[in-house]
């Protein structure tokens, strides 16, 4: 495969990999940015300027970097995104703005974004957010050189309590851990979904709703005032925590907002509600895929039967359908022939039952780990795959290159 940021990147490892040029950055500040470099073989602070510097001097200080990374102090919010908003406007589109701030407030984040920052770090730094930043550093300049849409993959139960919410973010963590995948959940649960809380995320001021009424305004700084970012580098979209009123949008504006998702990820995966509401529908319209969760009883394959009837009724491509059996053991009362006969195709995924395991993630808010091949974690494995479109011996070999330092090239083989 080609398409990969760890090849994309090994093909050039003699390159110097990542300059940074910090701006008016506070002498700690730079200091523990210093320190945490020293982790990522490749990259490496160049200097620390003032906000008077022009955009071409920030383009010869970064020229002989594959990788070009201005970090920008926000802590004045007004000169920072001054400075941010003359390197947006007078450098070419190699240079990225991380701003760096003592202020978490969504207004001020939204105020660095507006300017042309495309990451929000916090003070202290922590080494774990900087390399998410610098991996999506990679992941833009992947989507740049391949020009890619991302996939709208919608994960739906038959019925309630299938599963969905905690195998659609295993799916999306295995796409991001395993595959490099720039990858965001959004939650579609018109109140109180559950992505959050079993990811240990707080909640988000903003919902997916609240960025479907802003659609007139949708660009990419906009969208980063909505992201919940997980160690890992996964973003989360949260739902409403309203219990009553619940958000209603138009499903062509539904539509539009997954479109635009689709062009600043490589996957967007949608932890829907069971049934098919007009919101629901609307994704499985904009997605690639449609997973649906069953579990082995008969009101969930009946109810999957029903779906896909309907779907396909609608013209959805029945061949973009898989069917995720959830909760699968030897000892249940319907046997896999008898499923797959019901549903009439087969069942593409297989997970078993194993309550301790992913109860005890969801109460931890630490998700499963894949590098312990469970019985969990195996056909999470095999699902990622499939979706990536790689066949399971060809994703073994890509395990060498895993991790986000050998992004960067500095676990070379
Ligand atoms: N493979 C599995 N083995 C055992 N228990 C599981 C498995 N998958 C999910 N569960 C359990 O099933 C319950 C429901 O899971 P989850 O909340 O992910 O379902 P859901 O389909 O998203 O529910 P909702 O319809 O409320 O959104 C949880 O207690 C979870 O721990
Ligand atoms: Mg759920």
């Amino acid at each position: 495969m080609t398409d990969r940021p760890t090849m994309i990147m090994g093909s050039r490892r003699s390159e110097r990999r990542i300059g940074i040029l910090c701006i008016n950055m506070d002498p700690a500040s730079r200091d523990s940015l210093e320190v945490l470099l020293k982790q990522t073989a490749g990259a490496h602070v160049v200097d620390n300027v003032d906000q008077h510097i022009n955009p071409r001097e920030v383009m010869r200080m970064l020229e002989q970097f594959q990788h070009r990374v201005c970090v920008v102090d926000f802590d004045d919010p007004e000169t920072g995104a001054r400075v941010s908003q003359r390197l947006h406007d007078g450098c070419d589109t190699s240079i990225n703005i991380f701003a760096v701030s003592n202020d978490a407030h969504p207004d001020a984040i939204i105020k660095a974004m507006r300017s042309g920052c495309s990451e929000y770090l916090q003070k202290p730094l922590r080494g774990d957010q900087l390399l998410d930043a610098l991996v999506h550093v990679e992941a833009r300049r992947q989507g740049k050189l391949l020009g890619q849409k991302g996939r709208v993959i919608t994960v739906m139960g038959a019925k309630g309590g299938t599963g969905v919410t905690s195998l659609a973010l295993h799916l999306a963590l295995n796409l991001v851990q395993r595959h490099q995948q720039k990858c965001l959940v959004v939650d579609q649960h018109p109140a109180l979904g559950d992505l959050a809380l079993y990811l240990g995320l707080g909640r988000h001021q903003y919902s997916f709703y609240e960025l479907v009424h802003n659609m007139d305004r949708l660009d990419a700084d906009l969208l980063q005032g909505f992201l919940l970012q997980h160690p890992s580098g996964l973003n989360v979209m949260d739902s409403p925590e309203a219990i009553h009123a619940f958000p209603t949008a138009a499903s062509d504006a539904i539509e539009h907002t997954l479109a635009f998702l689709a062009e600043n990820y490589q996957y967007v995966l949608i932890d829907c509600p069971p049934g098919l509401s007009e919101d629901t529908c609307a994704a499985i319209r904009q997605s690639d895929r449609l997973e649906i969760v069953i579990t082995p009883e008969l009101p969930a394959i009946h109810n999957a039967i029903r779906a896909i009837e309907y779907l396909t009724g609608l013209h959805y491509p029945d061949e973009n359908i898989d069917i995720i059996l959830n909760r699968s053991s030897r000892r249940g009362a319907l046997n896999d022939r008898e499923i797959e006969a019901s549903l009439h195709r087969p069942v593409a995924v297989r997970i078993p039952n194993n309550y301790e395991l992913i109860v005890n993630a969801i109460n931890a808010g630490t998700p499963i780990d894949f590098s312990r091949k469970t019985d969990l974690a195996v056909p999470l494995d095999a699902w990622a795959d499939l979706l990536i479109g790689e066949e399971p011996d060809a994703a073994k070999e890509s395990k060498g290159a895993r991790g986000l330092l050998s992004l960067f090239g500095s676990q070379s083989k």
